[in-house]
């Protein structure tokens, strides 16, 4: 049997942040779930077998709270193999006037600046290992952007483009880096995107922007992870990989 690997997860107490964790936990990998969320951290560990998962509360835009929870991770394991920035904050749809400058600070905060800081921290780690992957969720929106969500695409595209950066800087060292696309996906954020609708109208608004005709799920998403973290995709770095039903086209 292959040695676990150990995996930490940001955003991890729930939608495709936990569908995640838990498949890494599945394969048999010690997982260290990250929320700001300290009992959905909690959770989702409790969910897996004894011993396999740590919980650690944090805000991944904070780089007192990062550090920390990087050191924690290297203390207790003494290496790390997948690195899954994959917390995140939505925009609610409407025009750029109308959006404050906090609302746009903090999305660029949790959503760039935070990978920005993860990385920092990350990449001696993984140089010096001389092996790793790390993986960013991003949003179909840095590809195929629609009207009204200028913070958020701004914050995607800019993930997108340092993953794209990172991946050129780190690969003499055989570390990986990639970002996921995912297009629409049912989890409780989707209703934030939204200025008003019901959850259930609100999905289906998304759900025909979908060629494939389905919202994505978290378990898309975490199959997607799992892949891009795998030995099957050791000659892949640098790839924003849509997951997304088409949705990009
Ligand atoms: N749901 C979608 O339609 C969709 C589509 C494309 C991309 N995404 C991206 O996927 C990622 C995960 O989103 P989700 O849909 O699973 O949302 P979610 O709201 O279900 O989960 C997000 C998790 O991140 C945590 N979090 C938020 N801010 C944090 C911070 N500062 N520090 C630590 N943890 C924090 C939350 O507590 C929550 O547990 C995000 O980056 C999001 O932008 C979502």
């Amino acid at each position: 049997m292959a040695e676990p690997r150990i995996v930490l997860v940001t955003g991890a107490g729930s939608g495709i942040g936990r569908a995640s964790a838990l498949s890494f936990a599945r394969e048999g990998d010690h997982v260290v779930a990250v929320d700001i969320d300290q009992v959905a951290a909690e959770t989702v560990v409790g969910e897996m077998a004894q011993d396999q998962g740590l919980a650690l509360a944090g805000d991944v835009s904070s780089p007192a709270d990062v550090t920390r929870i990087i050191d924690t991770t290297m203390r207790r394991f003494g290496r790390l193999d997948v690195f899954f920035q994959n917390a995140g904050v939505p925009q609610a749809a409407r025009p750029i006037e109308e959006i404050p400058l906090e609302e746009w600070g903090r999305i660029i905060a949790v959503n760039l600046t935070a990978l920005f800081l993860g990385f920092q921290l990350v990449a001696p780690i993984m140089k010096r290992q001389e092996s790793g992957v790390m993986l960013v969720t991003a949003s179909i929106a840095a590809i195929r952007p629609r009207p009204g969500l200028s913070a958020y695409v701004a914050s995607k595209t800019g993930a997108v483009g340092l993953v794209k950066a990172l991946a050129l800087e780190l690969a003499p060292y055989k570390v990986r880096v990639n970002a996921i696309c995912p297009g629409p996906a049912r989890t409780p954020m989707i209703s934030k995107f939204a200025i008003s609708g019901s959850q259930a109208e609100i999905e289906e608004r998304f759900m025909a922007s979908v060629p494939l005709g389905r919202l994505i799920v978290p378990e898309d998403i975490a199959a997607a992870a799992l892949y891009l973290a795998s030995d099957a995709a050791s000659i892949i770095t640098g790839v924003a990989f849509e997951v997304d039903g088409g949705r990009g086209i």
